[in-house]
């Protein structure tokens, strides 16, 4: 039995993706997917996967057998207790039943991987692929705001992907978002960002998704360069007509590691209206954020633009922010208003 594992709550998206590549799934937890079949051959090509294991030991983390296969290499993972007592406590379980693990190198393979889930399950295997996420060659630009590649790529399916595309990413930082479209098939792609930074290391990224190499996941198409607009602009009024791009995507600030809060009161509800502004009727919005107060806000405050599709909590990096998909309505647009930044 084999476990490939994505980031508790995209599992849908896993599932999709391993079924385009024909690949039984035989059991969901969150955080992973279980199959009889063989998927080392298809770890390129599904860019939701995170690692992939052969699966030693799974149940619940409080009944760890005392004894493992011992792990040479260990790479641990408590996916929503970091940092908490139980978090520790299921690690020292882990390291009990495994033996004390060497220092796994940034770009090796540990011999064994542990992973506890939200449910408090636990996953022991061997490692076959790991930290397939970050082995993205368009990662050439880097920044602490950077999404995680594999949340990018469900955003991307989840903006319903098809050929003909205009897609747009309004807080486009240095274009995951982007970046994870493009290699879902061709399309015309629009960034904004307000800051000159994150517009550069955009334009790098997308300029480097031509130079991909085949390890990379989810490259199996040819990627030619893409049809990019990429420039400074403001969330909030946009250098764009209306209805002029059929689906949006946008990660905001969560006003926690960055941006602040309190700014996302007014940036949430001008963004969303904007949104709708320049989507095309019943176009899609796809949201990622932790700031669910405000987006809540917004979402009342823009009325009937705005029809909910599905709302998910998904873990990342400690955090359990929402993925909102969201259909446009044929609601009349909002008016045009003037950028604010220069
Ligand atoms: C969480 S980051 C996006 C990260 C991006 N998904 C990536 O992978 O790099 C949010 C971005 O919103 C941008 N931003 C903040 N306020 C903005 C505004 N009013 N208009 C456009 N961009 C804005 C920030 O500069 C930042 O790059």
């Amino acid at each position: 039995m084999q476990a490939l594992v994505t980031l508790p709550g995209l599992e849908s998206f896993l599932i999709g993706e391993c079924k385009r590549c024909g690949i039984r799934v035989e059991g969901v937890e969150d955080g992973w997917a279980l199959t009889g079949d063989d998927a080392r051959g298809a770890v390129g090509r599904i860019g939701t996967l995170r690692a992939l294991a052969e699966v030693v030991w799974s149940g619940p983390a409080e009944q760890l057998p005392s004894r493992l296969p011992s792990a040479e290499r260990l790479w641990f993972e408590g996916q929503v207790i970091n940092g908490g007592a139980r978090c520790e406590a299921v690690r020292h379980a882990v390291l009990r039943a495994c033996g004390v693990p060497q220092s796994v190198q940034p770009d090796g393979l540990p011999g064994t991987l542990a992973i506890v889930n939200r449910q408090g399950l636990a996953l022991v295997g061997e490692a076959l692929a790991w930290g397939l996420e970050r082995r993205r060659s368009y990662r050439v630009a880097l920044m602490a705001r950077s999404l995680n590649p594999t949340m990018a790529r469900a955003m991307a399916m989840a903006s319903r992907a098809r050929p003909g595309d205009v897609f747009l990413d309004p807080f486009c930082g240095s274009g995951t978002v982007l970046a994870e479209r493009a290699l879902l098939g061709a399309c015309r792609l629009i960034g904004r960002d307000a800051d000159t930074g994150a517009v550069d290391a955009a334009s790098r990224t997308l300029a480097s998704l031509c130079l991909s190499t085949p390890r990379d996941p989810g490259s199996e198409a040819a990627v030619t360069a893409p049809d990019a607009d990429i420039r400074v602009g403001d969330a909030r009024a946009l250098d764009l007509p209306d209805g002029a791009v059929s689906a949006v995507a946008m990660n905001p600030p969560f006003g926690h590691r960055f941006g602040r809060a309190e700014d996302n009161a007014d940036l949430y509800p001008r963004a969303l209206r904007e949104a709708a502004r320049v989507l095309c009727p019943r176009g899609r919005l796809v949201i990622l954020t932790g700031d669910r107060r405000h987006l809540r806000q917004a979402l009342r405050a823009c009325g009937p633009l705005w029809r909910v599709r599905s709302e998910a909590r998904v873990y990342l990096g400690g955090l359990e922010p929402t993925l909102g998909v969201y259909d446009r309505t044929e609601a009349a647009p909002p008016p045009r208003r003037e950028p604010e930044i220069d």
